[in-house]
């Protein structure tokens, strides 16, 4: 007998700023393409919502086409369509959604919205040229973004339990405001991640907030003020050894929290298996202390791979493909908010 083919999805993202297209046969990535919009938001050091929306719809059609053409795929050869539906910038998510709806209009294909979280979840999955894709098995996921940091219990596909939150700031926003206040270009994450590699990391000792509390929950606010605090007594770090020892600090008290809540969720949730997920995922220092307390405590991690740890749309048309296999039916619902415990993945 034959296993039936996986489904050949496009799927377009454009939640925040980045455009991107994809094609994917199940969990393996065809082709991934990704239009940023970084140098169009850093002399703002941060996104403006009416200036990503414009871009969207300029870089949409090419983004597709592209992606396409590097698939060798025609729209006719597809077999769905998918479209990152929320949460994000409303006026951003609207150009990926109409584009979508005009292309199942003409092509009759069904057209299935995901969770932008829930893509990320995916993105631990995907396989392509150069690495081989994941079977799906229950775990816990540490997803990380410049948005969301929370802990999740994953036992299968719209099977989400939030175990924890960040109750201020996430991670990835962390990063961007604390290498702000150091003069860092935006977004800041990579770029302390980059300098955090020639620094002390027990230079400083700022606080791991929550650290001592029975939950999954995070805090990073107090971090970011003990930072502003740290600037204003000795000042701006005068010299490069200065300014690599806060980021070294910096990046060690966010990681270390990070990776102390998801050690303890995965005992907790009884799994063998951590995922970490989102644009924070690739940080050098978080992946390195997972790595670290998997051996110790014997599960298994699964870092995203550092291209797809970043919003693409790959991840989204992996997770639709999730759902046409598992024969989930088609549907969007447009989203600024809904969090990936309340989407609704109706399965059948
Ligand atoms: O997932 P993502 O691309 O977009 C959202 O869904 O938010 O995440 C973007 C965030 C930004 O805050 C960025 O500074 C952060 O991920 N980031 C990093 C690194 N690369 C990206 N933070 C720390 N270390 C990195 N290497
Ligand atoms: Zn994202």
């Amino acid at each position: 007998m034959t296993s039936p083919r996986e489904p050949r999805v496009l799927a377009i993202e454009s939640s925040c700023d980045e455009t991107a297209a994809a094609v994917v046969v199940g969990p393996r990535v065809l082709s991934s393409v990704v239009s940023s919009q970084i140098e169009v938001h850093r002399p703002f050091g941060g996104i403006v919502p009416e200036l990503a929306s414009r871009h969207h719809v300029d870089a949409v059609l090419p983004v597709v086409r592209e992606a396409l053409s590097r698939a060798s795929l025609r729209l006719d050869e597809l077999d769905a369509l998918a479209v990152t539906e929320g949460p994000g910038l409303v006026g951003a998510l609207l150009v990926g959604v109409q584009v979508a709806r005009g292309l199942a209009l003409s092509t009759g294909l069904p057209l299935y919205g995901v969770h932008h979280m829930e893509g990320h979840l995916w993105s631990a999955f995907l396989g392509d040229d150069r690495a081989e894709a994941r079977p799906f098995v229950p775990h816990v996921a540490l997803l990380v973004s410049g948005g969301h940091t929370e802990l999740v219990d994953v036992s299968g596909l719209g099977r989400y339990r939030m175990l924890g939150a960040t109750r201020d700031d996430a991670a990835g926003e962390a990063f961007d405001k604390v290498g702000k206040m150091l003069g860092l270009p935006y977004p800041a994450g990579p770029v302390i991640d980059r300098l955090a590699k020639e620094g002390r990391p027990d230079a400083h000792a700022f606080p791991r907030a929550m650290a001592d509390q029975d939950n999954f929950d995070f805090s990073f606010s107090g971090l970011k003020t003990a930072l502003v605090q740290h600037v204003q007594r000795r000042g701006p770090p005068e010299s490069r050894q200065a300014l690599v020892d806060l980021c070294a600090s910096f990046q060690a008290a966010v990681a270390d929290v990070l990776v102390l809540k998801a050690r303890r969720a995965v005992a907790h949730a009884g799994r063998g298996q951590l995922d970490i997920v989102g644009g924070v995922a690739a940080n050098s220092g978080l992946r390195e202390r997972a790595t670290v307390a998997a051996a110790e405590d014997g599960f298994e991690v699964v870092l995203a791979p550092l291209r797809y740890c970043g919003d693409n749309a790959a991840m989204i048309a992996a997770a639709a493909a999730a759902r046409i296999t598992a024969g989930v039916a088609p549907r969007v619902d447009v989203h600024t908010a809904v969090a990936l415990d309340d989407s609704r993945v109706a399965l059948p």
